[in-house]
């Protein structure tokens, strides 16, 4: 079904206008002059606007032209009297897709109008061409649990069930999201994401519903949520598990209806998205810990999708780590890189905390630190070092969660026993070692309560 929206002051042709295309399977809006049409544009979804040139207040010339400023993607059809005939071939001038002269012919406005959406539909299509070409997330791995994952988005994908995507950081839960929307009936409708941890508690409420004009100081103008940017499409809600309790309370009162209101508004908007979420997090944890709403969990769980780490499907290593050479390959290379069979071997013993994303980054940064044409295990484990960062992580331990003062007096007093234990306890041997005064030493002694046994 289509969506026509009629603007024109004479309450005679709007109504036949309705009828007609009502009869041809259209969803028809109406206004009556400039204004009220650029505020149904706000809030209705609209694919082709007929508008009548000559309109009290804003004339339609200027209604034109905002239509194709804000909506460019919209096909706008004239109406003109015979008299002003010559506006109307200046309106398709400046982008209208063609005009009809009054008094109306029904079938010729029945072309038209299909006409108008067909183009419509096809500048639609191209512009989805174009994105999947441009698309880079293509989803490589033949591996038996990826499969199953493969069948879980293909069995899905046409029904509008919510989806809740699991899986550790890097596994690809984002490429599933985009998968199941790309096979989906709403392919050609937006996909539209939110990362639920990084907007900042306070605006995420006007991110997702959007505002009214002046619903709170620097809410300049009107401004659409992801809720209805998404209509008709898929919302994909990402970290999830991110979202504040007060949040996650209006989410599912939304979630119940499909309905809300923008800030400061009255007016409720109802929307038809389908709704995908994901987590990183154990969400039976947060379940458990009161973090997340056991309502909201039943609510977006209605077939779950688990994607298995890297580690527990090695046997897809090769296909990726081919398919990231190949991607990573530098200008004036043929061919791509290769990994020698023990540095295989390291990579496919390797946990990838990071996932994909990590092995992706790998391979990148590989391409571009050697000039090896088969990679060694040495450049691979120089390479692989995360290493560092994993040293760091040991060394802090369970220093890591504690104030400074308490971690510094804590590793100051192991330090000092371990030191006394490996000179036997022998106070002037050890103030040497460590570089302080005996009486220093035994200062620390008593402050940090060591007993010096021998
Ligand atoms: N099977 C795959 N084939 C090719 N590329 C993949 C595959 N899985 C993941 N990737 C790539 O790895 C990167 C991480 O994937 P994605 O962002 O989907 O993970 P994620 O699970 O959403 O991670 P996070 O939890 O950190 O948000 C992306 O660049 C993605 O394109
Ligand atoms: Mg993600």
């Amino acid at each position: 079904m289509s969506n026509i929206l009629v603007i024109d002051d004479e309450q005679g042709i709007r109504t036949v206008l309705k009828e007609v295309l009502e009869d041809e399977a259209h969803h028809v809006d109406l206004a009556e002059d400039g204004f009220q049409g650029l505020l149904v544009l706000e809030t209705e979804p609209v694919d082709v606007v007929i508008l009548d040139v000559w309109l009290p207040n804003m004339g339609g010339i200027d209604v034109l032209k905002k239509i194709k400023k804000e909506y460019p993607d919209i096909e706008v059809i004239i109406i003109s009297g015979h008299a002003n005939i010559k506006v109307a071939v200046q309106a398709v001038k400046i982008g209208a897709f063609d005009f009809l002269e009054k008094p109306l012919s029904l079938d010729k406005t029945i072309t038209v109008v299909e006409n108008a959406l067909k183009l419509e539909e096809l500048k639609k299509e191209n512009r989805n061409l174009k994105a999947s070409l441009f698309l880079e997330d293509e989803m490589i791995g033949s591996s038996q649990q990826l499969m199953k994952v493969r069948e879980l988005i293909s069995q899905s994908a046409q029904s509008d069930s919510r989806i809740f995507i699991l899986g550790e950081n890097g596994t690809g839960k984002e490429l599933v999201a985009k998968e199941i929307h790309r096979q989906s009936r709403r392919a050609n409708a937006p996909f539209i994401e939110v990362n639920c941890a990084s907007i900042p508690e306070t605006l995420i409420e006007s991110e997702l519903f959007g505002h009214e004009r002046g619903a709170f100081t620097n809410a300049f103008s009107r401004r659409k949520g992801k809720f209805e940017l998404a209509d008709r499409g898929t919302l994909f809600l990402d970290e999830i598990a991110d979202m504040s309790l007060s949040t996650q309370a209006k989410v599912l009162r939304v979630l119940q209806e499909l309905k809300f209101e923008r800030i400061g508004g009255e007016e409720s908007v109802s929307v038809d998205v389908r709704l995908i979420s994901a987590t990183n997090k154990r969400i039976e944890d947060e379940i458990r810990e009161g973090r997340f709403r056991e309502d909201l969990f039943f609510r977006i769980n209605v077939i779950p999708i688990y994607v298995p780490p890297l580690r527990g499907r090695i046997s897809d290593l090769e296909d990726l780590t081919a398919y990231f050479m190949e991607k990573f390959k530098k200008a004036s290379e043929n061919e791509p890189k290769k990994f020698s069979k023990p540095a295989m071997e390291i990579l496919r013993c390797y946990p990838w905390p990071g996932n994909i994303r990590e092995l992706k980054n790998f391979i990148e940064r590989v391409n571009i630190m050697t000039e090896e044409r088969i990679i060694s295990p040495e450049t691979v484990r120089d390479n692989l070092s995360l290493r560092e960062e994993r040293e760091i992580d040991d060394l802090l331990g369970r220093f890591g969660s504690m104030k400074l003062i308490q971690a510094r007096d804590e590793f100051e007093r192991e330090y000092l026993l371990k030191k006394l234990k490996e000179n036997q306890n022998n106070i002037s041997k050890t103030s040497n070692f460590i570089g302080i005064t005996p009486s220093n030493l035994h200062n620390k002694i008593k402050k940090f309560g060591i007993e010096l046994k021998r």
